[in-house]
């Protein structure tokens, strides 16, 4: 068998420590996959000390992690570290200008710097590659970057965080209140170092900006993304979406608009109503789902396993043996230079159905207020629901 594969990991957290047991209990099988052993050499983390219930000791312990980028024992450096900016930046700047595969899981540094870091490895000739960045063990990137690489998409959408799938469908499902079940969904390793994050839509948004180039051929634009996160969401919200057939889930959605004579990117992260016939209604835990159409292939759904652990040791080791293979290529399916700037469509002229909740006082004629009030903005009601929440207050 060929020479093995150098790792250097950067980042010793949940996917971290994953890696390392993947690779150590997946090893025969990687190596026949990829062509070659696939070993980790060298490793680096802020602390040393810390027990993370694997053996650290047959590794390289590196405290600076810069050296990385051109160490003599390493031939992919994996950046497990986060934060879009920072030291992980730094560090792909470095290994990719050194020439020298480098892979991720962070969707924030691609949100923000994925074009000039994709630019830098072309420059370079060098693979980049952040499978595990979008939808944790969900082989996405490569099926829109590859599988479905013929194909025009126009539209792409999902739930996209599995910590705000876990908490949702366990309010629904146990009637409990949300920071309780944050609590626990921390406590699974699926929320991100800060959980606002999570729970206010970014890690979404950031996940949706890297899906949308792939799928469109455009520039990634994070700052066109509209968001908006769970955090407002009452358990009596997902009990009245459930008495009109809905379930509350946070989509993300992204496409292309030509609504107004000019092709425009419209993205937008924000809790929807899916009927509960919708294939994403189903979708529970901290489970992730991906559909996009293809005008060839049609609708393709991705579905599986969103965080944790395990599901992102996946996609990075996937990442990995593609790199032993030599199978690598422009990191959003095509050069740089040939990803579309496209202008930004915003919500301000799309007609939706919403759900409106309101607290009021529970008295005679004021049903009667609210649609004359919605009468006169031109909105039309499709249904309405009235529950006694307190003496003397419903909730509508
Ligand atoms: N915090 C993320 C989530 C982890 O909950 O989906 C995977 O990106």
């Amino acid at each position: 068998m060929a020479e093995p594969l150098r790792i250097a990991l950067a980042g010793l957290g949940t996917v971290g420590t994953g890696v390392i047991r993947l690779l150590d209990e997946n090893r025969a099988l990687v190596a026949r996959r990829a062509g070659r052993p696939i070993v980790i050499t060298a490793i680096t983390a802020r602390e040393r000390s810390k027990d993370r219930g694997v053996d650290l000791t047959p590794y390289r312990w590196v405290d600076d992690m810069g050296e990385l980028a051109t160490a003599d024992d390493v031939d992919v450096v994996v950046e497990l570290v986060g934060g879009s900016d920072g030291p992980a930046l730094t560090l792909a700047r470095e290994t990719l200008g050194a020439g020298r595969p480098f892979v991720t899981a962070n969707k924030a540094m691609i949100a923000h710097h994925g074009a000039e870091l994709a630019a830098l490895a072309e420059d370079t000739s060098a693979a980049l590659k952040f499978e595990a960045a979008v939808a944790g063990g969900i082989p996405v990137i490569q099926g829109l970057r590859d599988g479905a690489a013929a194909n025009r998409i126009d539209r792409v959408y999902g739930i996209l965080n599995g910590t705000c799938n876990f908490i949702l469908s366990a309010m629904e499902r146990d009637g409990r209140d949300f920071a309780d079940v944050l609590a626990d969904a921390q406590a699974k390793g699926y929320a991100e170092a800060d959980p606002s994050f999570d729970i206010d839509g970014v890690d979404a948004a950031h996940k949706l900006s890297i899906l949308a180039s792939l799928s469109f051929g455009s520039q990634i634009d994070f700052d066109g993304v509209e968001i908006g996160g769970i955090r407002k969401i009452l358990a009596a919200d997902i009990a009245q979406a459930q008495a009109l057939g809905y379930r509350i889930r946070l989509i993300g959605l992204a496409e292309i608009d030509g609504s107004n004579g000019h092709t425009q990117l419209f993205q937008r992260v924000q809790p929807v109503l899916v009927p509960i016939e919708h294939p994403l209604a189903n979708v529970t835990g901290a489970t992730n789902a991906v559909v996009a159409e293809g005008n060839f292939s049609g609708r393709l759904l991705f579905q599986g396993a969103g965080a944790g652990d395990r599901p992102t040791a996946s996609a990075v080791v996937a990442d990995l043996v593609d790199i032993a293979r030599k199978e690598t290529g422009p990191a959003f399916s095509m050069p740089v230079g040939e990803l579309e700037a496209l202008t930004r469509a915003s919500s301000a002229h799309r007609i939706n159905k919403t759900y409106l909740r309101m607290l009021v006082a529970d008295r005679a004629g004021v049903l009667a207020e609210i649609a004359a009030a919605m009468r006169d903005a031109g909105l039309s009601i499709e249904s309405l629901i009235q529950r006694e929440v307190a003496d003397g207050t419903a909730l509508i």
